[in-house]
């Protein structure tokens, strides 16, 4: 079955909005102002050069609309998060992984029907070809989780060449399924590579995140019982971090897809993305940062290294481009942090204590207040993560199993953009004028 594409909501265009005049060296020019459905409306500029032979100058393309979507939305001063319109608040409580999964990729909640037909296709694809198994072989133990992603996950397109046509839906349909059902069986075989254990596979009669669990931790020597806390708190984690608007990871993907490459190189690229600290693979530097500072008498000298520009410290899980405003998905996972830890009995964990001391002490802090940094998605997640027995090396991987979700969706929602071309920015030249090669060799 593939989705059809009939049934995606079709949304207004962007509405024209009036027009900004520029005026530069006794030439003007009048640019389109376009309006979505929230947020800031932008001034068109692709006519800017033919215009007036000018370039916009945007590093780290803070405010540039790469491109225009339907998938999610932030409103980074309030601090809210939707996708497809729906808040991540009523879709961590009330959802599941699979369905939010459907959402993301096809624009509406699925029926009854078309979530068993969904939730079965991702099972039936979940197993790996088992000559994928040599992959790991070449790597040494104790490769990190996120490079052997990298990897495989390119590789994914020698075994099914089904999915490699990017010219029709229904190929990229199945493309997009293949990868979502067999992320978590790489990551878990990446952890189970790591440890010499034998590899588990997922199995029918479990839930997403119960395999997850399942092939992380079971064992052919002793049963593994899925314990439903960890499952549902899993569940709601792959949820949070299944998109976000037009991250670096997600801006890569849709960089890579516009030159037509298969969509199994795009999430490899997305997923060596997201292994940057500054991304996704800030939980694992939080908890790196939490092990370092030890004990909350050493937060006011560790947050002074913070503050001292020469230093190049800084708070982990703390920040965001364009949350000004708490993290919705921090807030969350924080009372998930607490349920998790009390349904397991844990009384005081040290770590979760460190880091609420460390929160509440820069909250307190003007450097802090003045440029509105808030905990981030990353600042306690790694603290679950941990309780629940997964190793601060899996915690990007968990990330990018998440994050395919929205990946691949967006990926697919590039092709059906009539405004698709491929990425080539421009930059703003300061190197040298021409010059001559002869009169200038040294030698
Ligand atoms: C994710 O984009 C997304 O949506 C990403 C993500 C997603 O779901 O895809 O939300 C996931 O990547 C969350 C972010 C995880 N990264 C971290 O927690 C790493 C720590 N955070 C920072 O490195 C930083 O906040 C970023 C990278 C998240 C955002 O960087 P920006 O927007 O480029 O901010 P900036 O560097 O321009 O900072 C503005 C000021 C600077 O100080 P001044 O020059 O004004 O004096 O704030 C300071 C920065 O030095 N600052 C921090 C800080 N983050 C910003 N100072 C100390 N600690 C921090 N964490």
């Amino acid at each position: 079955m593939t989705q059809s594409t009939t049934n995606t909501p079709s949304f207004p265009p962007p509405q024209d909005e009036g027009s900004v005049t520029i005026s530069y060296k006794g030439t003007t020019a009048t640019l389109p102002v376009l309006s979505g459905t929230n947020g800031s409306s932008v001034i068109d500029i692709r006519n800017l050069q033919k215009d007036m032979g000018l370039f916009t100058f945007d590093p780290g393309l803070g405010t540039t609309a790469s491109c225009e979507s339907k998938i999610t939305f932030i409103d980074g001063d309030k601090g809210v998060l939707l996708y497809r319109g729906y808040p991540i608040t009523q879709l961590a409580e009330q959802s599941t992984f699979p369905e939010v999964a459907y959402l993301l990729l096809y624009g509406n909640l699925p029926t009854r029907h078309e979530y068993n037909e969904f939730v079965t296709r991702l099972e039936e694809k979940s197993l790996l070809h088992e000559q994928i198994r040599n992959f790991f072989n070449g790597f040494r133990r104790d490769a990190h989780p996120m490079a052997i992603l990298c990897g495989t996950v390119a590789g994914l397109s020698g075994f099914y060449p089904e999915g490699t046509d990017t010219s029709n839906e229904t190929s990229r349909d199945i493309s997009a399924i293949h990868l979502i059902a067999k992320l978590p069986t790489l990551a878990a075989w990446a952890y189970k590579y790591s440890r010499g254990e034998p590899f588990v596979y997922p199995r029918a009669d479990y839930s997403y995140s119960e395999n997850f669990l399942n092939m992380l931790f079971a064992r052919p020597d002793t049963p593994y019982k899925i314990n439903p806390i960890y499952s549902r708190a899993l569940d709601r984690i792959l949820i949070l971090h299944a998109d976000h608007e037009q991250n670096a990871s997600t801006s890569t993907v849709r960089l890579t897809g516009s030159t037509g490459a298969h969509p199994f190189a795009c999430i490899a690229a997305g997923i060596a993305s997201l292994w940057g600290p500054a991304h996704g693979g800030a939980n694992e530097a939080v908890l790196k940062m939490l092990h370092s500072i030890g004990r909350k008498e050493n937060i006011p000298d560790f947050i002074a290294k913070v503050k001292d520009k020469n230093s190049d410290v800084r708070l982990m899980g703390f920040g965001h481009r364009v949350y000004k405003n708490f993290d919705p998905r921090a807030k969350i996972m924080k009372k998930t942090c607490d349920e998790v830890l009390q349904e397991l009995g844990i009384e005081n964990d040290p770590l979760l204590e460190l880091a609420v001391e460390l929160e509440k002490y820069a909250l307190e802090d003007e450097y802090f207040v003045q440029r509105k940094l808030y905990p981030n998605v990353d600042f306690y997640s790694g603290i679950i993560f941990k309780a629940m027995g997964i190793p601060e090396s899996m915690f990007t991987a968990l990330f990018a199993v998440a994050r395919t979700v929205g990946w691949v969706s967006q990926w697919k929602e590039a092709f059906n953009d009539p405004l698709r071309r491929i990425y080539r920015p421009r930059q703003l030249y300061t190197g040298p004028e021409e010059r001559d090669l002869k009169s200038s060799k040294q030698w």
